[in-house]
């Protein structure tokens, strides 16, 4: 039977077949040029056809620090402060003298005289005072410890379990010097079996290299005389620089599905708006703060909105006078129609479920109603990480009977859990148009932090009587940042990023939702 292998296992198989003795895999992969484990996936194929195989081997690799490699240039201290002595024909000479002379560092020339004493090459004495050593041998022959030393001049690296016991003494010697490293690694050898070692390659045939196996080769069998390409799975794919939606657009799907799931239908209201639907209709007065220039944006182009029906204006009036019908007594200040008409970049999307709740008096709707909208809002603000001029709101309202501030909680709860968020908190606040008014705050993980979401309550009567809107029936309100959500979602610290698109950020991002 002709055996059939990949081209590069017969490659292998040749050097091998060259190389006659035991081989290191790692030098064969080196010399071959190509990866270690595309080696090892050759060997295995001559595993399988019984031509080769290997066996591990446990190193144990010494080699010289940097220090004992300078020592093999210019000797070992004793040998430095021996030539110094024999050089300058010095017979005897104080130690700090000597020390002076060297140039050693204290401890290496210590060591160096230790090592001269114990040659007997020099003594020591105090006799004359002062401490003094002199030389006493004439011969200074190689050390053994020299002529490992220069063992590595050769070889810079050494098999310590492969050494002679002698030698093993002295390198014991070298490292309790501190002159030695070591290392542990485990080789693999490669060996031809006796096939392996006897097989002509010109008996062996090339496998043909495909790189997709078509339904044909499975139902005839041939794909066993093919050789497939490998390929890594591990290698990243090519990076597509395709167009995709924007991560800000995706979140906002997401919380549409959210609503969407939960009942809600989604509205859209004008951007340019009344500051009667802004504010007034939210019973915020008029000499409120945030209607100042400072907070919002008035527009001269158009500079005046169209009001809604004479008798709803009326209404809204009569309850900011003396509260209407309402039961409340109202601000007590004479109302003006012009400044309700003044046109703003509307600075909350409650002006679009302001606008939502007029409809549903006008249409005489039942309820429930749900509805929610995410859109962009404006104010008159100085733009820092965590605030922006323009920034969008998600916004909704509930129209039903005997709806409490217990439905409100369960609702957001329920909102921003399916949004990943697990815990939510709220507490009091304070809305011109709801009582009672609540902020809610979420809990991320990641950071261990409570973070502001946005505000929410139960439309005050003031704002919902003038539209009918009357007990048992009430309205829950609220509306939250998204771009708050975004930050946590994506892990961006920077608001305006989601704005400014940093390229390399928006690459990173998936295809998919
Ligand atoms: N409009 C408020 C804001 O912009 C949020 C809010 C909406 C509060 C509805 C209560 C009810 O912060």
């Amino acid at each position: 039977m002709t055996i059939k292998l990949r081209k590069q296992t017969i490659n292998v198989l040749k050097l091998l077949k060259k190389k006659q003795s035991n081989v290191i895999a790692n030098d064969i992969a080196e010399e071959m040029n190509i990866d270690y484990i595309v080696l090892m996936s050759a060997v295995n194929e001559l595993i399988e056809h019984n031509l080769g195989g290997f066996k591990e081997e446990e190193l144990h690799q010494i080699s010289l620090n940097d220090e004992g490699k300078k020592y093999v240039k210019i000797g070992l201290p004793e040998r430095q402060l021996l030539n110094i002595i024999l050089k300058e024909g010095i017979k005897e000479i104080t130690l700090d003298e000597l020390l002076k002379k060297s140039n050693l560092d204290r401890d290496i020339f210590y060591i160096g005289i230790s090592n001269l004493k114990k040659k007997r090459w020099i003594s020591q004495s105090k006799a004359t005072g002062e401490n003094k050593i002199f030389l006493i041998a004439e011969d200074f022959p190689q050390t053994d410890l020299e002529k490992v030393l220069k063992k590595f001049e050769e070889n810079n690296i050494l098999d310590y379990s492969k050494l002679p016991k002698n030698e093993i003494n002295l390198i014991d010697i070298l490292n309790k010097r501190k002159l030695i490293e070591r290392k542990r690694k485990t080789n693999r050898i490669l060996y031809l079996t006796d096939a392996g070692k006897s097989i002509a390659v010109s008996k062996i045939k090339e496998l043909t290299q495909v790189s997709k196996i078509t339904s044909e080769m499975l139902s005839s069998g041939t794909w066993k005389n093919y050789d497939l390409k490998p390929f890594d799975v591990t290698k990243p794919g090519p990076l597509l620089k395709a167009g995709k939606i924007h991560p800000l657009i995706n979140l906002i799907n997401e919380i549409r599905e959210v609503f969407l799931s939960m009942g809600f239908t989604e509205i859209r209201g004008p951007i340019i708006e009344s500051a009667f639907y802004n504010f007034d209709a939210l019973f915020q007065p008029q000499d409120h703060p945030a209607r100042e220039m400072q907070d919002t944006f008035y527009l001269n182009r158009p500079m005046e909105a169209n009001l809604p029906e004479k008798d709803r204006v009326l209404a809204v009036q009569e309850t900011h006078e003396n509260g209407g019908d309402s039961g409340s007594s109202g601000w007590g200040y004479a109302w003006d129609i012009n400044t309700a008409k003044k046109t703003v970049l509307r600075t909350h999307t409650t002006a679009t479920t302001m606008r939502r709740l007029a409809q549903f008096y006008r249409n005489n709707e039942k309820v429930p109603v749900k509805v929610f909208c995410v859109d962009r809002a404006f104010r008159n603000e100085k733009v820092d990480k965590t605030h922006l001029a323009e920034f969008t709101q998600i916004e909704g309202i509930v129209i039903d009977d005997n709806v409490t501030l217990c439905d409100l909680i369960g609702l957001l709860s329920e909102f921003y859990r399916k949004m990943g968020f697990k815990k939510i908190v709220t507490r009091p606040g304070f809305f011109p148009y709801t009582e009672p008014s609540m902020e809610v705050s979420v809990y991320y993980d990641k950071l261990d932090e409570w973070l502001e979401m946005g505000g929410s309550g139960i439309f005050r009567p003031e704002v919902t009587y003038p539209w009918g809107v009357k007990e048992p029936t009430r309205v829950l309100a609220w509306g939250q940042g998204l771009e708050r959500i975004a930050m946590l979602y994506y892990g961006r610290k920077d608001m305006r990023d989601f704005y400014i698109n940093p390229i390399d950020w928006l690459r990173q991002q998936s295809y998919l939702k």
